[in-house]
């Protein structure tokens, strides 16, 4: 069965059945493998109509932009019909275009524009829950005999009382009583995010109808949230005060997940030729290939979390040792199944701003320490992950205090952790400001004009970082030493690159405390890659270098030799051996 890509007229033929490249998977080739993904937040990224709000035809004008960049892939945050308590990840329609975004024809025109360009589109599968407006649900909640009463998690619970002592992953308890039927809904996100019974075959085949509904109109996979969450605990027991600690390793323990996902792939996925890439939240590292192993014929890849735990204890920012990422790396360059393959990525609409987190936003380090962590994205094993504005270095946000915070995430939170646990106010802030989702998730900076250009709005949706006049694409477009630049030079030489792709990984240094220093190798084509991760420098020296020519350098304007021992503070070398 075909993708539907050839939908459109002249369109390019980007879809072909998976049974046609069955030889490409597995151990071997495959476009997803070799993509470059680029992530899309619609309603930060451009407004075509003022009125502040990010839109699919603001996404068509700047495919070129992001074509350039030599990107190949669009991973779209969800578009679908939502009343946005949790910005589209709240979804009360599966087959609808937000209408703030477009309608499905706008959808059509990007679609047939991003393939002419050249450029797959994957959707967001967000099927853990669903709105609390979704008709299912409405149905749902209404009575017990509803048909859809099963399409939910219900418990009888006396006086309003939880059915078990679960929490929310955002705080207060999991379970959200509804006096008409005497009964409580469990919602792992917010109370208004009621989750989905996958247990009811019914919504097993809801879910597959609503992935071919948009595998048929050409989007070449999904990215889906949460997936590890989908299969719950049948005993509904309480958790211990140990499991209460990551509620989430007990949410994604369920019986009958891999059961599932199997299903999906029989069922759905392995009828194109997609790509699939699961949000492993509450997932062990050792326990990944259990989902991307090729063989068990489940997803393509997941989000592990390794990374976006680096900095974190509960809710508290931490420093963190380029020891922890080493570590990380190292073990995802060796994967436990010789099948499975990784994703790489350091940012995305969940998380802070990478140049703040991993690099030094301050002004004399932006720039070449986001290039610097940028080199170690696109040159890791796995397929990298781009979030919109990293390309540009965008760094995290300015907060005042707890007022600034958009997130529906921040009051739940903020009500658990401070006003219940009675963690210090101050602390609490200071730690948001650094990890908040919101640092994500101001517009997209694309010139110095007013709103950096994202919208004609009197005011747009969300906050602009103040720092758009120096940070913005129409300058690094312009400027061929920009961050964007470099992006591009390190996509194409990824490309050029095989080693790069399909390498080995070995750590070259482990033990240094500043210097990130491993190669790729492919049969002989081995590619060298040297990192100074911090603000200092030093000589720096080692014979692997000795013979091998420099590819790359963030620092184009010392001049490019091959003997140079000093390492300037976030240099960042790309060698052949
Ligand atoms: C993960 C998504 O990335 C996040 O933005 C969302 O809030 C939760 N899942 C719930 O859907």
């Amino acid at each position: 069965m075909l993708s539907g890509m050839a939908a459109g007229a002249g369109l390019v033929m980007i879809g072909q059945s998976r049974a046609a490249s069955a030889a490409q998977t597995g151990t071997g080739r495959a476009w997803w493998k070799e993509a470059v993904i680029y992530e899309i937040y619609p309603r930060s990224f451009k407004d075509s109509n003022g009125d502040g709000i990010g839109d699919l035809p603001g996404i068509l004008e700047k495919l070129p932009y992001i074509r350039d960049l030599g990107v190949d892939t669009i991973w779209l945050a969800p578009i679908f019909q939502s009343p946005n308590r949790d910005n589209g990840y709240d979804i009360s329609d599966y087959r609808a275009i937000m209408p703030e975004f477009g309608t499905m024809d706008d959808f059509e025109r990007l679609m047939a524009k991003a393939s002419s360009l050249g450029i797959r589109i994957i959707m967001d599968l967000v099927v853990n829950h669903t709105s609390d407006q979704h008709p299912w649900f409405q149905k749902s909640r209404a009575s017990k005999d509803s048909p859809y009463r099963d399409y939910y998690i219900w418990r009888d619970s006396a006086q309003g009382h939880p059915p078990n002592n679960w929490p929310s992953v955002w705080g207060g308890s999991a379970w959200a009583f509804e006096p008409e039927t005497a009964s409580s809904y469990l919602h792992l996100f917010s109370p208004q995010q009621p989750d989905l019974n996958w247990d009811n075959p019914a919504v097993r085949e809801e879910v597959f109808s609503i992935m071919k509904f948009w595998l048929d109109k050409g989007v070449s996979g999904f990215r889906m949230d949460v997936i590890t969450m989908i299969s719950k605990m049948p005993s509904f027991r309480d958790m211990t005060p140990e499991e209460l600690k990551a509620p989430e390793y007990v949410y994604a323990a369920g019986p009958h997940l891999h059961t599932y996902l199997r299903e999906m792939n029989d069922r759905v996925l392995s009828h194109y030729d997609v790509m699939t890439v699961g949000e492993a939240y509450g997932m062990h590292a050792q326990d990944i290939p259990l989902f991307t192993d090729s063989a068990r014929r489940e997803l393509d890849m997941v989000f592990a979390f390794d990374i976006v735990h680096v900095d974190r204890q509960g809710w508290r920012k931490v420093a963190w040792p380029l020891s922890k990422l080493k570590e990380i790396y190292a073990a995802a360059g060796r994967p436990r199944s010789p099948d499975s393959w990784n994703t790489v990525f350091l940012d995305n609409h969940d998380q802070p701003r990478a140049v703040s987190r991993f690099g030094n936003d301050s002004a004399p380090f932006r720039e070449v320490s986001a290039k610097a962590i940028g080199t170690m994205l696109l040159t890791q094993c796995g397929t990298p992950f781009i979030y919109q504005g990293e390309e540009l270095g965008m760094t995290n946000l300015p907060f005042d205090g707890l007022d600034d915070f958009e997130d529906v995430q921040v009051p739940l939170q903020w009500d658990t952790r401070v006003k219940r646990q009675g963690v210090d106010p101050d602390a609490f802030l200071e730690s948001l400001k650094g990890l908040g989702r919101d640092n994500a998730r101001s517009p997209m900076q694309w010139d110095a004009s007013r709103h950096a250009g994202f919208t004609t709005a009197e005011k747009p949706w969300y906050r602009v970082n103040p720092n758009y006049t120096e940070i913005n694409a129409q300058d690094c477009v312009s400027n061929a030493g920009s961050v964007y630049h470099y992006f591009r030079d390190l996509i194409a030489l990824r490309r050029k690159y095989p080693a790069l792709i399909y390498g080995t990984y070995q750590d070259q240094d482990p033990d240094h405390s500043a210097v990130f220093f491993y190669s790729r190798q492919l049969e002989s084509s081995k590619i060298l890659i040297l990192i100074n991760m911090s603000d200092r420098g030093f000589t720096y020296d080692t014979p692997l270098l000795a013979r091998a020519s420099l590819l790359l350098s963030n620092m184009r304007h010392r001049g490019v030799t091959q003997d140079v021992t000093w390492l300037a503070p976030w240099e960042a070398r790309v060698y052949r051996a």
